[in-house]
């Protein structure tokens, strides 16, 4: 793994974009894999301000997300079909038609999980990009999770509803569930980017870094991965 630490969230978010930029830059055809929550908002500015500039142009790039809720329409302004759209790619040259994310809104979920998996294995991410939860899960993988999981269903562990309810009006509106890439999906992109920012993710880094290669840690499963770039600020690294 190469760890990068930086003075805080604004120069984590620019070193990371870095990567995701040298990748489009060298491979116009990339498929990117790409993740929620707070922490990549940063990393989407920057790619927005490069795509602006005529930097990087993402005509050609394929996307695949990481994770959806279950039981949230797409127009749910706490959906991640949502916060895509609203974050990136409608600020960006892509064409939609070339973004993927799990449904998490149709009545047949195995069918879902098993259309994604079958995308995923079309589509290598070139670079996969990972938030971190701050109980070690990368994407909705929660502890416990089998590494050689692929696209699933999952109920999310009381700590995730919890973290996550910020961003709800009440906790009792944070979905129960969640459609999820696997853990073996995740391993199959060509590079991993993990990014990090504040105290609360310190023991997750640490776990993800120095602890012993667990489910329990789903996020200590990278250390299995031949080309991990991880970008943390000097909070998150605070444990290392
Ligand atoms: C959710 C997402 C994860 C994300 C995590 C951390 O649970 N499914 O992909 O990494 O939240 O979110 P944040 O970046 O807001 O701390």
């Amino acid at each position: 793994m190469k760890i990068i630490v930086t003075e805080n969230y604004e120069e984590m978010s620019k070193k990371a974009a870095e990567v995701i930029k040298d990748v489009v830059k060298n491979d116009k055809n990339a498929v990117l894999g790409l993740a929620t929550g707070t922490t990549p908002i940063g990393l989407y500015k920057e790619l927005i301000s490069a795509c602006e500039k005529k930097e990087i142009s993402f005509k050609k790039v394929k996307t695949v997300n990481l994770d959806e809720y279950v039981g949230l329409p797409k127009s749910h302004v706490q959906s991640y079909d949502y916060f895509m759209k609203d974050n990136l790619f409608n600020h960006i040259d892509i064409d939609i038609e070339n973004t993927n994310l799990p449904c998490g809104d149709v009545k047949d979920l195995d069918a879902e999980c098993a259309r994604y998996t079958a995308l995923l294995g079309k589509m290598q991410q070139s670079v996969q990009l990972l938030g971190l939860g701050s109980n070690g899960h990368i994407a909705f993988n929660e502890p416990g999770t089998s590494f050689d999981s692929t696209t699933h269903i999952v109920a999310l562990t009381e700590n995730t509803i919890k973290d996550n309810s910020r961003l709800f009006d009440d906790i009792s509106e944070v979905p129960t569930k969640a459609i999820t890439m696997g853990i073996k999906n995740i391993m199959n992109a060509k590079k991993i980017l993990v990014i990090a920012s504040g105290k609360n993710k310190a023991q997750a880094v640490y776990n993800m870094v120095k602890g012993p290669v667990a489910e329990s840690c789903p996020a200590s499963v990278l250390q299995n991965h031949k080309d991990v770039v991880v970008v943390v600020d000097k909070d998150a690294a605070s444990l290392l």
